[in-house]
Parts: structure tokens; C-alpha cells; sequence
């Protein structure tokens, strides 16, 4: 059965129907009013992509080396804390697409999957975002975990000090871990083939910081992570011994900084609009980090890419490497499977069109060149 998503669109409003409605608000919702999370996605109507003619573009190239390694794609799937509520077994479906696409897929922390369990799924596309709550000793900790399982890639998230109020999750009662009471068994209840998947499978939990050592307690999502500052960073720089990427940086001066501390790559992010509601779009701030570090510094971005053209823009702009968060929760929460990789063959496909027009055989190759301007 051909799967109908062909915009990303599609995918949303039918995982808005099939999710449980706490778990969709958890994944759809942002900060706030939610305005940067529309944001994010409008401002890249303001960008425009210059038509050419007359080149010969039949043998269009998508792939791209990017952190020493040779990827089919110029894109891949973000961190994300809990894949698994958006549909069970979503974990293994990322992974599955990761390497059938030869694309990263990066394990959050909050993931609902161990270190050691994606990157048995995954292997070199598995990469590992940490985030720092509680002790240093217990991050330090995952990152060894990450380091013996084989990880060359570590994410190091520093855009949580404090998880940001969420209307949408504060309305629903949303926990993690999940917390079921009166108001969200119905919800569960209206939504009965994810409720008996997830009692079939284990309902997901934080598997990979929940620690029940007496005294050292749990990890919470809303614990806080505010305790990280620049000296953690050159410590854990040293402690590192592979590629480094910050994650969450939205400051030229910011960026500066990390690029001098030792960080491999910096990733160009407001957290899809779920921290700062009142931060600029993350692709307005790009081509400003971007001629901060240099030509040749590797520069990652996310939030609010919803097409293929989106990704283009951002490599015009300035990013090594796009990644993207909600639209694979949502593929995954409409149709499974057979959703995440149609919708991963769509970006594919929309990015593969629009090269054409602009006459652009290479992804390598794109550069401002094709960015319209008058
Ligand atoms: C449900 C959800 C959970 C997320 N959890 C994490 C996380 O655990 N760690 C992290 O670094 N970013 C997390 N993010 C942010 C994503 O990595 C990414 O920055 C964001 O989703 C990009 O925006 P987009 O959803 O518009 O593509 C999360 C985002 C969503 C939607």
C-alpha cells in the first residue's frame, strides 16, 4: 500500500488522530504561545531559491561526508527524550530507517531506549546527545557508556538549564516518566490501539537514566540541568576523545567560544521552540554563526524543517548538515514503519526535485549561489 503522506502535513494530522492526545501535545507542542515554534517554519518563506536553466542535472547527487563519515543524505534525525510515545517500538523503526537511509539517528539521553541497545540497531549512525542533570560523576558516566559502546559522536545539549514551561503539557498533566490518572485514562482509553500496543511492549521509560542505587535517585525531565557551565564543557571536552557537537546554540559569541574550547561542530538550534519562545527562528541566526567560526567549521542546524526545499536553504546558508525532530515522530505516530521511510524518501525526493530546478547536481556543491537575491 502506497503510504499518503506527501506533505509532512499529512503525517501530523494523522498522528494527531492515532496518538493519545497527551502524547501528541507532548510531541507538536512549544513554549509559551508556541509562536517560535510556527516561526521557525515561516521564516523560510522570506528565503527565496534562484531558478537556472539549461544545466545538465540528470545525475543528482544527495550525499554528503560530514564528522568523518560518508552519509546518503544531507540529513538526520535529531535527538529526541521518549520516541517510543509517539508510537511503541518507534525506536526500533528510527533505527531501522537510520541505516536503510545511511543517515545519523542521535539518542537522547531521555531516550526510551538504552545507549547500548541503539547502537547494537545502529551502529556508526547512532550518535549519543547528552544532557547533564544531578551529579557530574553520573554524566560522566553516560558518556563512558556512550564511549564503550562504540559512539563517535557525542551531542552535548546546552540549551536546558531549566525545561521551559509547556502550555500544552502544564493543560494535560504530562509527566515523564508517564504518570496515568483519572483525565488521562480516557484519553488512553480513545485511543486504544497505541494503549494495548504499549501495555504489550512496556509502557517507555527513561531506561537509560533511571537509577534506583539508594540515594542516588532518579532523573526527571524536569530536574534541573542548570548546574553546566564553561568549565564542565572544557572538562568534558577533555574527557571526549571523539567528535564533540554543542547542541542548542543560538549566540555568534557563544559559538566563538566553543569553537575555541575544542568543540568538533556546533549545532545551530532553539530546540524546535520548545525552550525560549521569544528567540529568534534558527535559520535567521545560522548565516551569523556561520560567518563567526569560518568556511570551514562544521555547523549542524534544526527546527522547523518541514520540506526539502527548507534543507537546501539552510546549506545555502551556511549549515554543513540539517536535522530534523517532530516530522519523524509524527510519520511514525501515522503510519509506523512504512510512514518514517516514506516521509524520509519524501525529503529525499523533495530535495532531489528542487535541485533540478535550481541546477544544482551535487548537495556537496550547494552554496549561496542558489539563494535568490535582488
Ligand atoms: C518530543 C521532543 C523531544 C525532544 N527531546 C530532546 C532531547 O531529549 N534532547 C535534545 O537535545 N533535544 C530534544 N528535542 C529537540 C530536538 O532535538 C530538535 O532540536 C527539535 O525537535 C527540532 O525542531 P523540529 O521538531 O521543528 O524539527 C526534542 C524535541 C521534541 C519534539
Amino acid at each position: 500500500m502506497a503510504i499518503p503522506i506527501y506533505t509532512i502535513e499529512d503525517a501530523r494530522a494523522r498522528a494527531k488522530r492515532r496518538v493519545p492526545k497527551m502524547l501528541f501535545d507532548y510531541i507538536d507542542g512549544a513554549a509559551g504561545r508556541e509562536q517560535l515554534a510556527h516561526e521557525n517554519i515561516s521564516a523560510f518563506q522570506k528565503i527565496k531559491l534562484q531558478p537556472r536553466a539549461l544545466v545538465n542535472v540528470e545525475n543528482r547527487k544527495l550525499n554528503k561526508t560530514f564528522l568523518n563519515k560518508a552519509w546518503d543524505l544531507p540529513f538526520g534525525i535529531a535527538p529526541m527524550g521518549l520516541c517510543d510515545l509517539a508510537w511503541p517500538g518507534a525506536d526500533e523503526m528510527l533505527a531501522s530507517a537510520a541505516v536503510n537511509f545511511n543517515m545519523p539517528l542521535a539518542l537522547s539521553t531521555m531516550g526510551s531506549s538504552t545507549i547500548e541497545d541503539t547502537y547494537a540497531r545502529a551502529g556508526k549512525n547512532a550518535w549519543f546527545q547528552l544532557y547533564v542533570s544531578g551529579s557530574e560523576e553520573s554524566a560522566f558516566e553516560l558518556v563512558d557508556r556512550a564511549l564503550a559502546a562504540g559512539y563517535e559522536t557525542l551531542i552535548f545539549t546546552v540549551d536546558v538549564p531549566h525545561v521551559a514551561p509547556r502550555v500544552r503539557d502544564l493543560r494535560n498533566g504530562f509527566k515523564a516518566p508517564l504518570k496515568i490518572g483519572p483525565k488521562q485514562f480516557l484519553d488512553f482509553a480513545l485511543h486504544p490501539q497505541w494503549s494495548i500496543r504499549s501495555l504489550l511492549q512496556g509502557v517507555p521509560a527513561l531506561v537509560n537514566v533511571t537509577d534506583n542505587t539508594p540515594g542516588k535517585g532518579e532523573f526527571k525531565r524536569d530536574s534541573g540541568r542548570g548546574g553546566v557551565d564553561w568549565d564542565f564543557l572544557q572538562r568534558l571536552r577533555t574527557h571526549w576523545p571523539h567528535n564533540l557537537v554543542i547542541k542548542g546554540v543560538m549566540s555568534v559569541d557563544d559559538a566563538v567560544k566553543m569553537k575555541q574550547y575544542g568543540a568538533d561542530a556546533i549545532y545551530v538550534s532553539n530546540h524546535g521552540g520548545r525552550q525560549l519562545e521569544s528567540a529568534p527562528a534558527s535559520i535567521t541566526v545560522l548565516p551569523l554563526i556561520r560567518a563567526a567560526v569560518g568556511n570551514d567549521f562544521p555547523l549542524l542546524i534544526d527546527s522547523g524543517f518541514r520540506d526539502g526545499e527548507s534543507i537546501i536553504k539552510a546549506l545555502a546558508l551556511g549549515a554543513d548538515f540539517v536535522m530534523l525532530g517532530r516530522p519523524f515522530s509524527y510519520a511514525i505516530g501515522a503510519y509506523g514503519q512504512q510512514g518514517l521511510n516514506t516521509t524520509v524518501q519524501l525529503l529525499a525526493d523533495q530535495i532531489s526535485a528542487a535541485m533540478a530546478q535550481i541546477g544544482v547536481v551535487e548537495v556537496e556543491s550547494i552554496s549561496d549561489q542558489v539563494l535568490f537575491s535582488n
